[in-house]
């Protein structure tokens, strides 16, 4: 094996770790949309679903059938319905979905009991288990239209999902839903996901959809000014849906959009939208710092916060790079948990991506920003602005005059941001008697 490759591999490897650890024993409800497995995604999506759930994620899937019910129609010398963004199912259409459903059941089942040897399934063990989880009432007469036997989900058994779940089992959802009177009702993917999400109280929902996200400028054309907007804060998100026109088919901007939204809002910390046409775009979304479609949050995930003890491993692990290539003084671990105090930091999903600390001299009214650093993958986004006001924010709260950097290297990332040279005596008698005069860093002073 080429070198090379270990250091690619093992580091990269090392990177998703923090995530495996995080989403172990989180519930994901995903929603494959119908029009992916037509497609012919299925089997990749299948691998990259029993791989989550070896790292731990208990997951319920949940298929559409969109594309299939169609086609068995038009087989059937019939058309498809729709009203309001909603399929009409008439007696034909029902059985239609039910054939539809019962077809796209057994290829999921076979799909997760693949197990060759030397194929991403070789060894996977993923028990399927479906059921009537769901209970439905129909949608009824609206402004006129009669909707037969379309549904809206009334009820999810919680207890029996979260059982198969904590069984080991992996949960497969069709968009079906039954009565108390033992009637089937055809339901929409999308509505069944986002309640059995709520319900569950979920950690995330995932629409694997035809669209590729949602874009910074939605309503203006892809371009390369114009990308993916991989996190969309919930209110943004609700102010873009409402001067949407009400969507009517998957592929309208706020189609999957509003789903995510209602679940946002009910307690799913975050639902994403991300395309099938992209490869193991699952794991992209889940184990990468910034993903690959768009996530509807809360609130800013990027929280910057001062430190706490159980963040000096993260430090530590943030800052061991730069202090190796000797852009940063060695510090030790000791001295960061004694020290802890001092660091503000920024986290992403549970990983600290940004710190930089504060070490007031409060006789001569100044204090040191140290070791400010910005993870690699996240430079040049701001963090390391942010990052230098919430120092300032607190060197002006401890009634410093100014802050102080040491730097051999990034001169002019701070003269940009209002630092000015001075000669190495400026620094304060305490500091002073520390100053490695082999290293000869540059001193630079801002005025607060
Ligand atoms: C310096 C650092 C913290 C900046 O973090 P960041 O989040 O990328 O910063 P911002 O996004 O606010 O600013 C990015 C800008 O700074 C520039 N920049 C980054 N490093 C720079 C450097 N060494 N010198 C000059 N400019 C630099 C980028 O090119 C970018 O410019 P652009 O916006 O015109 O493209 C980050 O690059 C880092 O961690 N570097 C390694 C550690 C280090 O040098 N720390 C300082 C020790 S004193």
């Amino acid at each position: 094996m080429s070198a090379v490759f270990n250091f690619t591999f093992v580091p990269w490897f090392r990177s998703v770790a923090p995530y495996i650890h995080k989403f172990r024993h989180q519930t994901f409800v995903i929603g494959l949309t119908g029009e992916a497995i037509a497609a012919g995604k299925l089997q990749s999506i299948v691998q990259d679903l029993a791989l989550i759930q070896a790292m731990g994620v208990k997951i319920v899937l949940v298929h559409g059938f969109r594309p299939q019910v169609n086609e068995q129609l038009r087989a059937k010398g019939h058309e498809a319905k729709y009203s309001h963004g909603m399929r009409i199912t008439d007696s034909v259409a029902l059985d239609c979905a039910q054939e539809a459903a019962g077809q796209l059941r057994y290829e999921i089942e076979a799909a997760f009991s693949q197990g060759l040897p030397n194929t991403p399934m070789a060894g996977a063990t993923v028990r399927v288990l479906s059921g009537n989880f769901i209970t439905a009432r129909p949608v009824g007469i609206v402004d006129g239209v009669d909707f037969q036997h379309s549904g809206v989900v009334r009820k999810v058994d919680v207890a029996g999902i979260t059982r198969t779940l904590d069984m080991g089992a992996l949960v497969l959802l069709s968009p079906f839903g039954f009565s108390p009177t033992g009637e089937a009702f055809n339901l929409a993917m999308e509505e069944v996901a986002t309640s059995v999400a709520l319900a569950l109280q979920a950690d995330k929902l995932i629409f694997i959809t035809e669209i590729p996200g949602i874009r910074v400028h939605p309503e203006e054309p892809e371009s390369e000014d114009n990308p993916i907007d991989t996190e969309l804060p919930l209110a943004d998100a609700e102010a873009l849906l409402a001067r949407l026109p009400p969507p009517q088919q998957p592929t309208d901007i706020g189609f999957y959009l509003q789903h995510c939204i209602k679940a946002c809002k009910g307690g799913v910390a975050r639902s994403h939208i991300i395309p099938f046409a992209v490869d193991g775009s699952l794991l992209l979304e889940i184990y990468v710092h910034d993903g690959i479609g768009t996530m509807v949050v809360d609130e800013k995930l990027e929280a910057l916060r001062e430190a706490t003890p159980d963040d000096v491993g993260g430090i530590l692990q943030l800052i061991e790079p730069f202090e190796k290539d000797g852009t940063l003084v060695k510090r030790s671990r000791t001295e960061i948990e004694r020290d802890i105090d001092h660091y503000t930091i920024i986290e992403h999903d549970g990983v600290i991506f940004g710190c930089a600390a504060l070490y007031p001299y409060p006789e001569a009214k100044t204090g040191e920003m140290a070791a400010l650093t910005v993870s690699p993958q996240s430079q040049s986004q701001g963090d390391g602005e942010k990052l230098l006001k919430r120092i300032e924010q607190r060197a002006r709260a401890m009634g410093l005059q100014s802050i102080f950097v040491l730097t051999t290297r990034t001169m002019h990332w701070f003269l940009k941001r209002g630092f000015q040279p001075v000669d190495p005596d400026w620094l304060p008698e305490a500091r002073k008697r520390k100053y490695n005069w082999d290293r000869r860093s540059q001193v630079l002073v801002k005025k607060l």
